[in-house]
């Protein structure tokens, strides 16, 4: 609520309806499958993260590819090609240098690291690509991919935790202060940046949503297959 106060009446999203971020949420959240979220509109195809039966080495894979994808997300707004890009430097929600730790911890505990997948090598490169071109579609992928690692993300790797890693708990999945604070504050800056955008640029960023999940989702389901 004290952010809120403290916007410019247009990262409020007076004169253009609700803030950017609730339809960029609204948007994700129809795109879950009704047993993956409340809001969610789609239909499992897919068993249930509650009936997933990870392995050490599909979840490895995992981590690896998403180690890369942050990485890289990390790198582009510390470049910043586009200079408004490097508002969202330092947010705290990185996670390039826990995920190095915890595969840190999984070599000492007698794993092999793999390199990263298919999977993980296009994701960054479409984001490379994205973020040069098309800065509004990239804005798409920097909120779903920090944001759904806040929220299912977690869930999920308690759930693996408790299942193969005897519920050890990985830097990936901690942060430093408080979460939600973290989140608002990007949440802010977003609705902020986006104040300057137009209605067809707003839509082009809501349709990438879909290539989000698309990408997102190749990377998740390499921990149970
Ligand atoms: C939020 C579950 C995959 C993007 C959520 C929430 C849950 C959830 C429970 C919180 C809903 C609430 O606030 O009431 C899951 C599960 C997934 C999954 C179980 C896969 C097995 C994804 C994917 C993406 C995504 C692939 C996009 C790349 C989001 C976003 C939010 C969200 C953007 C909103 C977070 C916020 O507003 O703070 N998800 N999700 N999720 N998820 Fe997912």
């Amino acid at each position: 609520a004290a952010a809120a106060t403290e916007m410019a009446p247009a990262a409020r999203g007076e004169g253009g309806g609700k803030p950017f971020m609730d339809e960029m949420r609204a948007v994700a959240m129809r795109l879950h499958t009704k047993d993956q979220a409340r809001e969610g509109e789609k239909e499992p195809q897919a068993p249930p993260v509650a009936r997933w039966e990870p392995t050490v080495e599909g979840y490895l894979r995992f981590l690896v590819d998403s180690k890369l994808v942050f990485q890289t997300l990390e790198d582009i707004v510390d470049r910043a090609a586009v200079p408004w890009y490097a508002e969202f430097r330092n947010t705290g929600l990185e996670r390039s240098e826990p995920l190095k730790k915890d595969l840190e911890w999984f070599t000492e505990q007698g794993h092999t690291i793999p390199e990263p997948s298919a999977a993980g090598t296009a994701y960054a490169s479409y984001l490379e690509e994205l973020s040069e071109k098309d800065p509004q579609a990239f804005i798409c992928h920097f909120y779903n991919v920090y944001f759904a690692h806040t929220a299912g993300g977690r869930m999920i790797g308690k759930k693996v935790a408790e299942k193969i890693l005897n519920k050890k708990e990985l830097e990936f999945y901690k942060w430093e202060g408080t979460l939600s604070q973290l989140l608002q504050n990007v949440r802010t800056t977003l609705n902020q940046v986006a104040s300057s955008w137009s209605r067809e640029e707003k839509d082009h960023c809501l349709e990438e949503t879909e290539k989000s999940f698309a990408y997102s989702g190749d990377l998740l389901r390499q921990i149970f297959t």
